[in-house]
C-alpha cells in the first residue's frame, strides 16, 4: 500500500556544537543531538516530546536540511539528504517547516499572496495565473478568505498567521512537514483549531508530520507515534497507545505523571520529575537520566542503555521490562 511508504529515515543523526575557545577559555562540545534514529511513513505523525534543551529544535533543523548533521544519515525518499550541503533543490522541497512563531517566519513586507506564491516561484515553472490559482485554493483549504491574499502578516491574528504559515509549508505538496511547537504561542481555544487543521490537511494530502511539542495533551491529540527525547537521544519510541498508555521508561513515566488527564492508573508508574536536566556540555556517564531516576542501580551509572524492544515499543533503560 503506497500509504505506508517510508518517506523519511533518520539513522544515528547527531549534531554537536563547538563552543567557547575564545581567549583562555577551553573549547568544548555541546552534544545537542546525539544519535537519533526513526522511520516515518506517509500520512503518519511522529510526535517528539521532551523538556526544554533536550534537542528538539536541533533535530528539526537537521530534518529540514537547514543545518547539516555532524554525523548520521537522513534518508528522504530513500536518498541521503545529509550527503551534501546544501542538499539538491529537488530534495529540499520535499520537507517543509512550520515554526512556533509565525510572525517571525513571515516577511512583514510581503503580502500573503506573495508569501504563498514564493515557494512556487523558486521551485516550479508555473505561470503567474497558475500560481494565483494555487494560492487561492490553498487559502480556502486552510480556512482563510480570498480577500486575505492582499493583506500583510501584521493584519492577522496569531491563529490566522499560523494558518498562513501552514499554507506556505503545504504549497509544494511536501512529503514531510516538520512543525516545531506550532501551537505553543497560541491561545488555548485557537490551539485546537490549528491542530485540527494540521490533521485535516494530513488526511487530504497524506503528508507525514514530525510534530515537536513539550505539551503531552497536544501530543495525545495529534500523534500516531511518539518519540521521547532526553539529552539529545530518544529514550522511548513507538505507537502512541504504547508509549503514553503503558510507558516503560522512568522518564516517560515521570513526564506523564505531571499530566493529570494522561497519568497512568498504575501507582508504580507515578514518578515525580525532580531537578533540571543535566547539561549536554557534560552529560552524565551511563544512562543520562540516572541522576534523576528513582530506580537507578549501579549499572545505570556506568553503562549507556541501548534502545531495545519491550512490550511493543523501543526503550533505552536497563531495567525496563523487569519487575
Ligand atoms: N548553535 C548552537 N550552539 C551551541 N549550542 C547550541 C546551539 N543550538 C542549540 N544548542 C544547545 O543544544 C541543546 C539543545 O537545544 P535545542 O534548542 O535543540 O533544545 P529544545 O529541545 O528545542 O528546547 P526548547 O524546548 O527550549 O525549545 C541546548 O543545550 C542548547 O543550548
Ligand atoms: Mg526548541
Amino acid at each position: 500500500m503506497s500509504d505506508l511508504a517510508v518517506v523519511m529515515q533518520a539513522q544515528g543523526l547527531a549534531r554537536h556544537y563547538r563552543v567557547g575557545g575564545g581567549g583562555f577559555a577551553k573549547a568544548s562540545t555541546v552534544r545537542a543531538l546525539d544519535g537519533v534514529s526513526f522511520s516515518l511513513s506517509a500520512g503518519r505523525t511522529l510526535a517528539v516530546v521532551g523538556e526544554s534543551g533536550c534537542g528538539k529544535s536541533t533535530l528539526a533543523r537537521q530534518l529540514t536540511l537547514i543545518e547539516p548533521p555532524t554525523s548520521g544519515r537522513l534518508l528522504i525518499d530513500g536518498q541521503d539528504a545529509a550527503a551534501s550541503h546544501p542538499p539538491p533543490l529537488a530534495l529540499r522541497r520535499r520537507v517543509q517547516m512550520v515554526f512556533q512563531n509565525p510572525y517571525a517566519s513571515l516577511n512583514p513586507r510581503k503580502s500573503i499572496a506573495q508569501a504563498l506564491a514564493e515557494p512556487l516561484v523558486i521551485h516550479t515553472a508555473l505561470s503567474t495565473g497558475e500560481r494565483q490559482a494555487r494560492v487561492a485554493a490553498m487559502l480556502e483549504r486552510v480556512g482563510l478568505r480570498p480577500e486575505h491574499a492582499q493583506r500583510y502578516p501584521h493584519m492577522f491574528s496569531g491563529g490566522q498567521r499560523q494558518r498562513v504559515a501552514v499554507a506556505r509549508a503545504m504549497m509544494l505538496d511536501p512529503a514531510i512537514v516538520v512543525a516545531d511547537e506550532p501551537t505553543s504561542a497560541l491561545d488555548l481555544s485557537i490551539q485546537a483549531q490549528i491542530l485540527n487543521l494540521f490533521m485535516d490537511l494530513q488526511v487530504a494530502t497524506g503528508t507525514a508530520y514530525v510534530f515537536i511539542s513539550h505539551n503531552l495533551s497536544v501530543v495525545e491529540h495529534v500523534a500516531h507515534d511518539v518519540a521521547v527525547m532526553y539529552l539529545g537521544r530518544i529514550v522511548e519510541q513507538g505507537p502512541k497507545a504504547q508509549v503514553l498508555g503503558t510507558p516503560q521508561h522512568p522518564y516517560t513515566q515521570a513526564l506523564l505523571s505531571a499530566v493529570p488527564t494522561l497519568r497512568a492508573q498504575d501507582e508504580r508508574q507515578r514518578i515525580p520529575l525532580v531537578g533540571e536536566p543535566p547539561s549536554p556540555l557534560n552529560p552524565p556517564a551511563g544512562c543520562a537520566f540516572h541522576t534523576r531516576c528513582p530506580r537507578a542501580v549501579a549499572r545505570c551509572r556506568s553503562e549507556v542503555p541501548a534502545l531495545r524492544t519491550v512490550v511493543g515499543r523501543e526503550v533505552a533503560c536497563h531495567l525496563a521490562g523487569t519487575p
